[in-house]
């Protein structure tokens, strides 16, 4: 990222604080916010468990690639991509001009702590094991998070605390941003 951020991708696993800290972010900037799995679930009149369990995974993803795209499409947008999204080959690096990466980064016993206390539910730690599950499927994506432009950790910070950090490393980072 050289140009100033038009958009913010928040990227990172499950109880990462992508759908929290993503609204109280645009506020701040002025921006609109985005949620992917919630369109997801908006085009598909189902809560991601139930695609999930009744079209199977391989729909979701299909239709979380699809509105991940279109959200990219949109100038001053705050986007929370879904955790999965960015472990395919390609995509972290491929996203248009003018797009910051944020990767929100949780320990596997915070994200299933929040994951599994928040209202939403997570088909994929709906296991016996779902810390385990966690740390398998986080050690797996770190390396495509850990492309994002900025990282935040977000253990034991609070949602105001986290967005004002994100907002400090975006000035750092790209002076203009903020003036947009
Ligand atoms: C998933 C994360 C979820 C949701 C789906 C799959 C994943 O989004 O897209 O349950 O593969 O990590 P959040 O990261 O917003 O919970």
């Amino acid at each position: 990222m050289t140009e100033a951020a038009r958009r913010i991708l928040l990227v990172g696993f499950m109880g990462s604080g992508k759908s929290t800290v993503g609204p109280e972010l645009a506020r701040a900037l002025g921006w609109t916010f985005l949620d992917v799995d919630q369109l997801v679930e908006a085009e598909r009149g189902r809560s991601v468990a139930e695609i999930f369990a009744e079209l199977g995974e391989d729909v979701f993803r299909a239709d979380e690639a699809e509105l991940t795209e279109r959200c990219l499409r949109r100038d001053r947008v705050v986007v929370a991509s879904g955790g999965g999204w960015p472990a395919t080959e390609g995509r972290m690096e491929g996203t248009p001009e003018g797009t910051l990466t944020v990767w929100l980064r949780v320990t596997p016993e915070e994200a299933v702590r929040r994951a599994l206390s928040a209202s939403g539910e997570r088909p994929l730690l709906d296991v016996p094991e779902p810390i385990e599950e966690a740390e398998k499927l986080l050690s797996a994506r770190v390396d495509f998070y850990q492309r994002a432009d900025v990282e935040v950790d977000t253990n034991g910070h609070t949602v105001d605390d986290v967005s004002a950090l994100i907002l400090e490393r975006i000035t750092l980072h790209n002076p203009r941003s903020q003036a947009e």
